[in-house]
């Protein structure tokens, strides 16, 4: 952390939330917290709440959440540095400049070096790509999948030969040191043998680069259809997927209209290959709020354009919530059949792509559509409550607005444009909440955890009861309970806590990503209402290892029971079946 700990916690001592809080908003108290119609998002109703207690904020509207310093970011648009700044100000404390200038130097050091390590790797998956033995595999894929030496140039890409210690080799040669490697994500370490390795072998190579031209990380593909398709740079020093866009760099110094934001690598790769050159890709990642804001400084209009299938059209869903928060205007591409961009623009060229786009769907034609998904509206039933639900969110809408959307209800249901009006018209624009089955389950993105996914909630709940009651911290401890945090925000908390279970929630929480500062403010949904903490760590934690498909307590004794086992093997069995019965008590 870039400022000395006792000078963070004398800043949050001054700056008391609810107090910078209710300069802004009208707070009022109810339970435990304080409330307010959110001023980060428009609302007619208080779904903002503030913990005195926990000095975090949440609003439950718009997910917004984290400490008194996330929310003068978000307020007045201010980078972590600068909130820092802005809250010492505000209550007359010096910065703490000098105390920290050897630290920043140092990190800034690290970093550098960092930078330097990957750009010689992408220099290295380059060379092994033209090289006429080593990189035939990488040639051979290239040359299948159309990318051309102009392509490769363009992009910077690579190959990454079937070796262990190919790339470990060449830069520890350069004066690297495994450490440097292993920080820029380019090695991998093997517990076990205490050993380490490359990190993409046999694989096609795409560096991912930042706005200001440095090599941050890699994408890596496999030649074939191996699982997993692509395997990408973690966070590092120097990269997290949530702050960049891939192929963004390219524009840097462009006057542009518009952006186009796709899913993959080779969507952003075949539709430039195809002259559509302003595409970016958020990396099959759902679209976080920093890749908005970076979106907004090159544009003011973004074209969604996921793949056709059902992951790609809920993904749109979401990210559109979050592109306009930010102001920018939104539009949604829609492909036939299935299609992915890259897929699509093989087929039907740049002339077909321009002429989706100039089809494309705003975004309140695209959520009235994509309200049908999973209704059949060849059922009348379904068709029913397809246009009720249809009717009750264009009643939301502005007057002007809301004569087009019933048409286009109308045209999907069949039903008279003025009965529809009628129906908006009586829901007195509430927006139904509830969706219909088909898609709250398996809707959801890969590799992703959307608040609403009953696997967050459980884990959210087991985590909010061990900052509940200390005992309750220890049951889960004892229970090995880190592995079940499948949210990356709640197990990195979870690991810090264990560390030190008298953490300060605000320092830490002010520290992290605003993604994961999110997840963890939500944890005050469970603030006050949890009666019986250390229960509810045992009932959370059952179910959660359940999910995992982890071995019932019965299974594990009919294996303990079994003949021939070894005393490792009966170890191993005894520790899982004791763990299992401390969790139940
Ligand atoms: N992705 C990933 N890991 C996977 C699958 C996908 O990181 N196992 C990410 C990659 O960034 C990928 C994006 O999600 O580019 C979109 O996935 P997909 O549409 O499956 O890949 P494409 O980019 O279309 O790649 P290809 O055409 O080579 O299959
Ligand atoms: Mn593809």
């Amino acid at each position: 952390m870039a400022f000395p700990s006792a000078w963070l916690d004398e800043l949050f001592a001054k700056n008391e939330i609810v107090s910078v809080i209710s300069s802004y908003v009208d707070l009022k108290p109810k339970g435990r917290k304080l409330w307010a119609c959110c001023p980060l998002h428009g609302e007619k109703t208080p779904s903002f709440s503030v913990s005195p207690d926990k000095q975090l904020f949440y609003c439950f509207g718009c997910h917004a959440g984290g400490t008194v310093v996330q929310f003068v970011m978000d307020m007045e648009r201010l980078t972590y540095p600068e909130a820092i700044r802005y809250l010492a100000d505000r209550v007359g404390m010096e910065m703490p400049e000098n105390v920290n200038d050897q630290a920043l130097k140092l990190a800034r050091q690290h970093k550098n070096r960092l930078y330097e390590a990957t750009r010689a790797a992408a220099r290295y998956y380059f060379e092994c790509f033209t090289d006429p033995e080593l990189g035939k595999p990488g040639r051979e894929y290239a040359q299948k999948r159309g990318l051309t030496p102009e392509i490769v140039k363009r992009f910077g890409l690579g190959y990454a030969p079937e070796s262990w210690d190919g790339l470990f080799n060449r830069l520890t040669k350069d004066g690297f040191t495994k450490k440097e490697l292993l920080d820029a994500g380019l090695l991998v370490h093997n517990e076990q043998k205490n050993s380490v390795y490359d990190a993409y072998r046999g694989r096609m190579i795409y560096p991912i680069i930042g706005v200001n031209g440095q090599v941050l990380g890699f994408g890596a593909r496999v030649l074939n259809n191996d699982k997993p398709k692509y395997i990408n740079t973690g966070d590092t020093p120097i990269y997290n997927k949530r702050n960049n866009l891939y192929g963004l760099y390219l524009h840097k110094n462009e006057k542009l209209s518009d952006l186009i934001m796709v899913e993959g690598y080779m969507d952003v790769i075949g539709l430039y290959k195809a002259g559509v050159t302003n595409a970016v890709a958020s990396l099959g990642t759902a679209l976080t709020q920093q890749q908005a804001r970076l979106l907004k400084r090159y544009v003011d209009t973004v074209y969604i354009a996921y793949d056709g299938d059902a992951a790609g059209q809920n993904a749109t869903v979401r990210g559109l919530d979050i592109l306009s928060a930010e102001g920018l205007q939104v539009r949604v591409i829609s492909f036939p059949d299935d299609l992915d961009p890259d897929e699509y623009v093989q087929i039907y060229g740049k002339t077909g792509f321009d002429r989706l786009k100039e089809n494309a769907l705003s975004l309140n034609e695209f959520k009235v559509r994509s309200l049908a998904n999973g209704f059949r509206l060849n059922d009348e039933n379904d068709r029913e409550r397809y246009a009720v639900r249809a009717c009750a969110f264009v009643g939301t809408l502005q007057p002007i607005e809301q004569e087009r959307y019933y048409k286009v209800i109308s045209e999907l249901t069949g039903y008279a444009v003025e009965a529809l009006e009628a129906q908006g018209a009586r829901s007195g624009g509430m927006v139904l909440s509830e969706q219909p089955v088909s898609l709250r389950r398996g809707g959801f993105r890969r590799r992703n955890d959307s608040p609403e996914q009953p696997r967050f909630i459980q884990e959210r709940t087991l985590l909010a009861a061990c900052i509940t009651d200390p005992e309750a911290l220890k049951v889960a401890i004892d229970a090995g309970a880190g592995t079940l945090f499948l949210t990356e925000a709640f197990r990195t908390f979870f690991e810090a806590l264990i560390q030190d279970p008298k953490l300060s929630i605000p320092q830490y929480v002010s520290a992290i990503p605003s993604e994961d500062a999110e997840a963890i403010s939500s944890l005050l949904k469970e603030e006050g209402v949890m009666k019986n903490a250390v229960r509810t760590a045992k009932d959370c934690i059952r179910r959660l290892q359940e999910a995992d498909g982890q071995a019932s307590l019965e299974e594990l004794q009919k294996r303990l029971a079994e003949p021939g086992l070894s005393a490792s093997e009966k170890a191993e069995l005894l520790q899982k079946i004791q763990t299992q019965i401390k969790a139940k008590k």
